[in-house]
């Protein structure tokens, strides 16, 4: 089967890498020039494990080849991935300017028994909206196209986001017709190993997405609420969450106590949701509430630190490991670190962050900040007089304790994470605060 994939991003990348693996011929097109050239020469902007071997493979074997224009390559298959971006805009809606810009490209050159397939994260009745702009398009070209749409939501995770896309848990597709779900249907069942595939109506394929990840940070909002509740009645929300977890009606995914939710899809999401509900005339508390209870979470340690230092923190130094809004990803995007420093350097603190894999990412987004980057963990926490733990990271899990009391100006660990263990602190006389960690709970 041979394919374009549209849009060489975080899900754009993994589908044409992964598609091509699975034997696919796959035309992947991409219109930053920067990202363009780097992928000429088999090198990526993005962090992911396993990604970059795959699309080196990919390269080697001549079935993925990387394309600036889409006009270039689209005789060349018929099937289009559309996986381009959806950030949103203000006060939730959502930017399909990416999207509707290529659908009119579509509409222009598109041709008879094409299938173009939305994998972007789009409000209810966008695809049909997409549908419509290729038949205008098409028609304002003085061309009657027979084309089929059909919606099929991502659901990878960034950090395993190959193994995801490779063994979905299942694969949704939203068709208005059975020509178009048994064609996308056909291949994913050739190429994927038994995959469970869910064929629905459009407009359900793009809520199913937007519940998924409401859903999921629902429960981290919740978790994080009882973490902070469990601090205040001195208990230790790893043991309460240890017993709802193994509850298998509740499950333990999605319930870390930390410092909340970040990277492109939860805080864009919920604000669709709810943006989209709003334009119904349906109000949406607990929507709302998720939401903000996340804002908050995402300032707790910030708290933490003003009760002990004061309000004003110059003078004071900070370390910060981990600024990826999540471990094996170099995503900044939303990441609840930036809330943190940006929090900190307002109060007069001066910082050293470290990161193994977003140092780079962080350092376009921080810049004009009195941030410095640190070469490794150890180097950033040289005269600090706290470390701040912001992604759990595996490095982080069990560092050299008499390294840090011998570099830090006082061995204080602020675990945002929940990364170490409380006992090994104690021992090595380091003062742990984490979050959802009572102080009577030991
Ligand atoms: N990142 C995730 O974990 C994830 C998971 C599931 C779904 N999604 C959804 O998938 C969509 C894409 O997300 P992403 O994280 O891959 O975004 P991204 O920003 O990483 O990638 C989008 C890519 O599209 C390119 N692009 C933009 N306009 C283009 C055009 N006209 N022609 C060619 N290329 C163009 C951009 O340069 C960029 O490389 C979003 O709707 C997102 O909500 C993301």
């Amino acid at each position: 089967m041979d394919i374009v994939v549209v849009g060489a991003g975080y899900v754009g990348l993994v589908a044409a890498a992964s598609f091509a693996s699975l034997g696919c011929r796959v035309y992947c097109v991409e219109n930053n020039e920067n990202k363009l050239k780097q992928l000429e020469t088999d090198t990526i902007d993005i962090y992911e494990d396993g990604l970059q071997e795959l699309i080196q493979q990919g390269i080697r074997d001549g079935r993925l080849s990387f394309h600036p224009k889409l006009s270039d390559v689209l005789q060349s298959a018929q099937m289009i991935f559309l996986c381009l971006p959806t950030p949103s805009v203000k006060h939730g809606i959502a930017d399909l300017s990416s999207l509707l810009h290529v659908c009119e490209e579509l509409g222009a050159a598109i041709e008879q028994d094409t299938l173009v397939v939305v994998k972007s994260t789009v409000p209810a009745g966008t695809t049909a909206r997409l549908e419509r702009v290729i038949r205008d398009a098409a028609a304002r070209h003085g061309r009657q196209v027979d084309f089929d749409i059909a919606m099929n939501p991502e659901f990878l995770r960034q950090g395993c986001a190959v193994q995801d896309f490779l063994h979905p848990h299942s694969v949704v597709i939203g068709a208005r017709d059975n020509r178009a779900a048994d064609r996308l249907a056909r291949l994913y069942a050739s190429c994927l190993h038994n995959p469970v595939i869910q064929i629905m109506s459009p407009v359900e394929a793009e809520m199913a997405k937007y519940a998924s990840n409401y859903l999921l940070a629902s429960r981290v909002s919740i978790i994080n609420e009882l973490a902070n509740l469990c601090e205040a009645v001195g208990a230790d929300i790893a043991s309460v969450r240890n017993v709802v977890g193994l509850d298998p009606n509740i499950g333990n995914g999605f319930l870390n106590a930390g410092i909340g939710y970040g990277g492109s899809c939860f805080p864009k999401d919920i604000e669709a949701l709810i943006k989209t509900a709003n334009t119904y005339g349906l109000d949406v508390p607990i929507m709302r509430a998720v939401q903000s209870v996340n804002d908050r979470q995402k300032q707790r340690l910030v708290a933490h630190i003003i009760r002990r230092f004061g309000n004003d923190l110059a003078g004071y130094r900070f370390a910060v490991w981990g600024l990826a809004f999540k471990p094996g990803t170099d995503d900044m995007r939303e990441a609840p670190s930036l809330d943190v420093i940006h929090a900190l350097s307002a109060l007069g603190a001066s910082i050293s962050a470290y990161d193994p894999a977003a140092r780079r990412k962080a350092q376009m987004l921080l810049e004009g900040t009195s941030v410095e980057m640190a070469a490794d963990k150890y180097e950033a926490v040289l005269h600090a007089d706290a470390l701040l733990i912001l992604t759990e990271w595996e490095e982080f899990y069990e560092p050299d304790l008499a390294q840090l009391k011998e570099r830090m100006r006082q061995p204080l660990i602020y675990d945002g994470r929940r990364v170490l263990k409380n006992a090994q602190c104690r021992t090595s006389r380091v003062e742990l605060i984490q979050i959802g960690a009572g102080r009577d709970h030991d």
